[in-house]
């Protein structure tokens, strides 16, 4: 099969479809592939890593979409993309259609094959391709709070580990999902002080279970979280109920309990954010100050991250890569259910009902 594997052009997006690892294992199959020119560069991967790897670099995005059978990207195709789409192409990448129409009825009018990263679901019900940009956000909530918190960006002015003769921060985690696990170990290990709340008692369990003694679990209600608040430094938000809006845990009015100068990083952000004063941002300007609480709401964390982000990514898109190469998308999905889930338009035909009932429509367009 012809892969191709386009610069990403959206604003802000320096993630790369396919590491050169990922084009070896397809070149030894004998699969050709085609990269843009200097498409990896930002996450560090540059033309002459993907030659050696057996890619073909062309110089512009509309040879690779001219020659591939099957495109494999990060980011929903963006208008100047639409046309370059083909009937019966298959796309592989994130792209989120209940919340874009117009992206919808471009990739309805391609008539090409579209297949989802975000509803690729395997037999429990997890989403294997969104879980590596959940770890790569939940660590950097860390990160990024720990940052927030000094002085200069109007922080407490606290070192997060604290030093010897003096505490360390106080952590306060709202989810123990992906993102708050994650972000419960990078604040653990640098020694502050975690609470982790959640509504699920298996997933306390586990965090009870693996971490270590001071990270401490409670349920998730009104009355603990008012309780913490008060007294932590940086709280994560990472709180997901699938399919909707993450419930707002904490109120406009809650932030004057809290100390001036605590840090809000809200990764649900995405999902409207689990905090009433959340609204997105960018890396271009990640945080703003209501009430003297510092907010970092950056709506893709892990587009500043893109060499971490590009291979963690990779990792789990390649098996699929893999196996639409080898077997063409009908096969490969009748083979595997939880690729199958991924089907979102065939042939201008929309095949996932999430889609029609976020537009109301009630045919599915065929
Ligand atoms: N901003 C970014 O760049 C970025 C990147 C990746 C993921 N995300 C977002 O982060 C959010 C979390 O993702 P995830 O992969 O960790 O999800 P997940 O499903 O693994 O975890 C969500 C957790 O929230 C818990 N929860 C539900 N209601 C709760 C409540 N009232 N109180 C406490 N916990 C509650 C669930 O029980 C679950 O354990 C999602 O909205 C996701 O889209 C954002």
């Amino acid at each position: 099969m012809k892969i191709g594997i386009p610069k990403e052009i959206k604003n802000n997006e320096s993630r790369v479809g396919m590491t050169p690892a990922g084009v070896l294992e397809l070149t030894k199959l004998g699969h050709d592939v085609y990269i843009q020119s200097i498409a990896g560069d930002s996450s560090g991967f540059d033309d002459e890593d993907y030659h050696v790897a057996g890619a073909k670099v062309l110089p512009t995005i509309d040879r690779v979409y001219e020659i591939a059978d099957m495109i494999v990207k990060v980011k929903e195709p963006i208008e100047q993309e639409y046309d370059l789409i083909r009937e019966d192409q298959i796309i592989f990448t994130y792209f989120h259609f209940a919340s874009n129409q117009r992206l919808t009825e471009a990739m309805l009018r391609s008539k090409s094959i579209c297949i989802a990263y975000e509803t690729v679901e395997n037999e429990s019900g997890a989403l294997p391709l969104l879980t590596p940009m959940s770890e790569v956000a939940g660590r950097m909530a860390i990160q990024q709070g720990a940052k927030y918190l000094e002085k200069p960006v109007k922080g407490k002015g606290l070192l997060l580990g604290g030093v010897p003769g003096v505490p360390p921060g106080k952590v306060l985690v709202l989810g123990a999902g992906t993102v708050g696990i994650q972000a419960a170990k990078m604040a653990a290990g640098l020694g502050a002080q975690v609470t982790v709340l959640d509504v699920n008692m298996d997933r306390l369990r586990y965090v009870n279970d693996i971490m270590p003694s001071h990270v401490v679990t409670e349920f998730s209600n009104e009355y603990n979280i008012r309780k913490h608040i008060k007294t932590s430094d940086l709280i994560i938000g990472g709180v997901l109920i699938t399919g909707a809006k993450a419930p707002k845990l904490i109120t406009r009015a809650m932030l004057k309990e809290m100390q001036s100068g605590t840090v809000i990083v809200d990764v649900a952000v995405d999902q409207g954010g689990c905090i009433e004063t959340t609204r997105p941002t960018t890396h271009e300007e990640p945080a703003y100050i209501i009430d003297e609480i510092v907010h970092y709401c950056v709506a893709n964390m892990p587009g500043a991250v893109p060499h971490t982000s590009t291979i963690a990514l990779t990792n789990v898109t390649l098996p699929y890569v893999l196996k639409l190469a080898e077997n063409g998308w009908k096969k490969a999905c009748d083979e595997d259910k939880s690729l199958e889930k991924g089907l979102n338009i065939i042939s201008g035909k929309i095949v996932y009902d999430p889609i029609l009932e976020a537009f109301d429509w009630k045919e599915a367009f065929a």
